[in-house]
């Protein structure tokens, strides 16, 4: 063939190739199916309901109508499927429903609170857990979950902190993406695979006061560096879905901030799922005081971006007319069926909208119980070891004390609509299966951890006095975190703290170990335990991994996602502060009783403290002991500058100087030390678990680039500023071990 003719035909091989390449494939379909569509079966796939049992008749018509594109809140696989066959089968065009569910952090298998999760600083566990939680939840036809949440927060007065993944937006967008992976799988369409949705857009975590719903005061520069980089990676994972928050921002709620779902997530990110509301938080914009009325929701939201709307139905009763008057434009609706379209071909619905429901059950497979339980192995944060009573031996007599030690519902934390607590491994239970000749006695001596009956406590001391050790389990019950769940005090709530006081009055060893959905104030706890073991909640798992940590079977390798404050007044308080003009520096008094009396105006020092609860957290960001020792040393770069496109090599030697093999999460944090606008004193930049024999050494490597330096400055672009930087490497966010490089330009 002459090279002019081969060309032609090398050509239109690509341009037959681009034709059908999958993404145009995909396009021909959402398109050609959108031109059979009326504007009602348009409208209908933009509404979603819950199904409630009591509704059932209605939402059939709705379904047969094509008035409905979207149900939660079904999980009866048979249901799911006559539901699915009503769509498939009787609606006009026969276009399947999406299957929405809160699969937060597990379906069945309940994992541990996203919360804990972070802890582990571990993507690929998290990724496991998320890919389990898909599995489970597909297979009885749930085909959308609302998760992964990445609301950054700073406040553990915030009940939903339960379910984020803490304060720092580097590891919240490094397990977002993870999550969304593990929901998703290879493809969409896979049969263990479900849509993810990240959620809540955006800056919902900081509702001001940690008062749920309430409003946040983001201003722009902390809205792009650091509320949403988390989604924005989740969205480059490939998100199939985002949720609107409920929050108000600077005055604009969530559901309708055209900025940030055009200008940002569409314009910038290029993100081509589609938006759901939060419940109602479309028709909440009338309570707001942004809306007049349904119509004017229906309105604001379609042209802000909102491509469906969870359960407040003003789009249905509201869009027709809007489009005839002119008010939204027909583009507007096409677009945003488009949207959700194209996800319901990536799931593969209109091949397979079926549930299987004759395969063979992978609810609470083994597998799928033994991760759970390494999850809440590496979620947990060990904060104090006193004298090394920890790991216990089984040969001391144990006396276990706590309305947490055998609370099935609790362990198992918020946002658990389908996990049943008769699968919950409670430490009780996996004491009596797992260590069965372990010697103890169990004396709850509360029976929640509200309550604030006493008469019991003498029964635990009792069990303490014939023991050689006492653990007491505390914490929160299950609804005292997640949504709508907020907290003005923070401290271990009722007499629990008396209860612990009381069992260190007898003069053994204590553990504390805490089951919780925050960060709570423990401080006046720590004279009276020993040794303190942090569970956010652990899910179905937790008393089997919590043994086997106590036990020393397991090593704890967990560290904190958010700071540990003394008081719940230092709230907010946070690592990745700004200096401020006045930093505050070691050597302040920590407490109102050393104030001299009569002290000097000026004497006290005038920088940022607090008198009566000084500078510093009870735990810092990233903190976490283990039963083995890690040494840091021989810091080094491979350069003193970082020229554009290059790379810096950060080289450090761990050495676990114990005889105990451990886990140690190694940090780098960089600080940028002038900058556009005033940059945070530390950053997390990097995290790698590494595992150490007993005495071993290894040198662990981070790459940084400019890109890793980059934030959105004082013009509101993103790039890294030529400059100098600190950088530390270390086991926490008061890493000391440190050195310097400059950016150049
Ligand atoms: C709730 C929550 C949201 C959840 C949705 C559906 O109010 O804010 O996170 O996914 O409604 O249950």
């Amino acid at each position: 063939m002459k090279k002019g003719r081969m060309i032609c035909f090398v050509a239109l091989l690509g341009v037959l190739a681009a034709c059908h390449s999958p993404g145009n494939e995909e396009e021909r379909r959402v398109e050609n199916l959108l031109s059979q569509m009326t504007l009602e079966e348009k409208i209908g796939q933009m509404n979603q309901l819950s199904y409630e049992a009591r509704d059932v008749d209605k939402l059939e018509q709705g379904v047969r109508k094509g008035e409905i594109g979207s149900l939660l809140n079904i999980i009866d696989p048979q249901e799911i499927n006559r539901m699915q066959k009503l769509a498939m089968e009787e609606s006009r065009l026969g276009i399947p429903l999406i299957i929405g569910r809160d699969v937060i952090h597990g379906f069945k298998t309940i994992f541990p609170i996203p919360l804990g999760q972070a802890a582990s600083f571990n993507p690929q566990m998290v990724e496991q857990g998320a890919k389990i939680a898909a599995a489970e939840a597909r297979s009885i036809g749930v085909t959308w979950t609302f998760a992964p949440m990445l609301d950054i927060s700073r406040d553990s007065r915030w009940g939903r902190i339960a379910e984020s993944l803490g304060e720092d937006p580097f590891l919240a967008a490094r397990l977002g993406a993870a999550m969304v992976k593990g929901f998703q799988g290879e493809s969409l369409a896979g049969s263990t695979s479900i849509a993810a949705c990240v959620k809540h857009f955006v800056g919902y975590g900081a509702a001001e006061g940690g008062r749920d719903y309430n409003s946040t005061n983001i201003p722009p520069h902390l809205m792009r560096n650091v509320y949403l980089p988390p989604f924005e990676s989740a969205v480059k994972a490939g998100a199939a879905t985002l949720m609107t928050s409920f929050n108000d921002n600077d005055g604009i709620p969530a559901s309708g901030n055209g900025f940030l779902l055009k200008d940002v997530l569409r314009s910038e990110w290029g993100f081509d799922g589609f938006v759901v509301s939060d419940w109602a938080s479309m028709a909440e914009m009338i309570a707001h005081g942004y809306a007049a009325d349904g119509k004017e929701v229906a309105d604001i939201s379609a042209n802000a971006g909102v491509d469906m709307e969870m359960v407040s139905a003003t789009y249905i009763n509201h869009l027709p007319a809007l489009i005839k008057e002119g008010k939204v434009s027909q583009t507007v609706v096409d677009d945003a069926v488009k949207n959700i379209l194209r996800i319901k071909f990536r799931l593969g619905l209109f091949e397979n909208p079926y549930v299987n429901s004759a395969a063979t059950s992978v609810l609470y497979a083994d597998e799928h119980l033994q991760a759970a339980r390494q999850a809440a192995v590496q979620s947990a944060v060990l904060l104090k070891n006193d004298n090394a009573v920890l790991p216990l031996s089984l040969k001391q007599r144990i006396a276990i004390i706590g309305p947490m030690a055998d609370a099935p519902h609790e362990q198992l934390g918020t946002w658990v609509f389908d996990g049943e607590k008769e699968h919950t491994v409670t430490p009780v239970k996996a004491l009596n299966t797992m260590y069965a000749q372990v010697s103890y006695k169990y004396e709850p001596a509360l029976a929640y951890s509200r309550d604030l009956n006493k008469e019991n406590f003498q029964k635990a001391i009792a069990a303490v006095r014939q023991a050689d050790v006492a653990v007491v389990f505390l914490g929160e019950e299950s609804i005292l975190s997640g949504e709508a769940h907020s907290l003005a005090d923070i401290n271990l709530i009722g007499v629990q703290s008396e209860l612990l006081k009381a069992v260190k009055s007898v003069g053994k060893p204590v553990v504390l170990v805490v089951m919780a959905g925050r960060a709570l104030t423990i401080e006046r706890d720590l004279p009276y335990a020993d040794a303190i073991l942090y569970n956010f909640h652990p899910g179905t798992m937790g008393g089997s991994a919590i043994w086997d940590l106590l036990f020393g079977k397991e090593n704890p390798s967990g560290k904190l996602p958010i700071t540990f404050v003394r008081h719940v007044g230092q709230i907010p308080m946070y690592y990745n502060h700004n200096n401020t003009g006045r930093p505050a520096r070691d050597g302040h008094i920590t407490g109102w009783k050393d104030i001299p009396v009569e002290a000097w105006q000026t004497s006290l020092g005038n920088t940022s403290h607090y008198l009566d609860y000084g500078k510093d957290p009870l735990f810092p960001f990233g903190y976490g002991l283990s039963y083995s020792s890690f040494d840091y040393s021989n810091l080094t770069l491979s350069s003193n500058q970082l020229k554009p496109g290059g790379t810096i090599e950060v080289a450090v030697t761990l050495t676990n100087s114990s005889d105990v093999d451990g886990t140690e999460v190694v940090q780098l944090y960089t600080q940028d030390v002038v900058g556009s606008i005033v940059r945070p004193v530390r950053e997390l930049k990097g995290f790698q678990r590494v595992c150490l024999k007993g005495g071993e050494s290894k040198q662990v490597t981070f790459i940084l680039t400019a890109d890793d330096l980059a934030f959105w400055g004082k013009d509101m672009t993103l790039r890294a500023e030529p400059g100098a930087f600190n950088l530390w490497v270390g086991g926490d966010s008061n890493a000391t071990l440190k050195s310097k490089f400059e950016l150049i330009n």
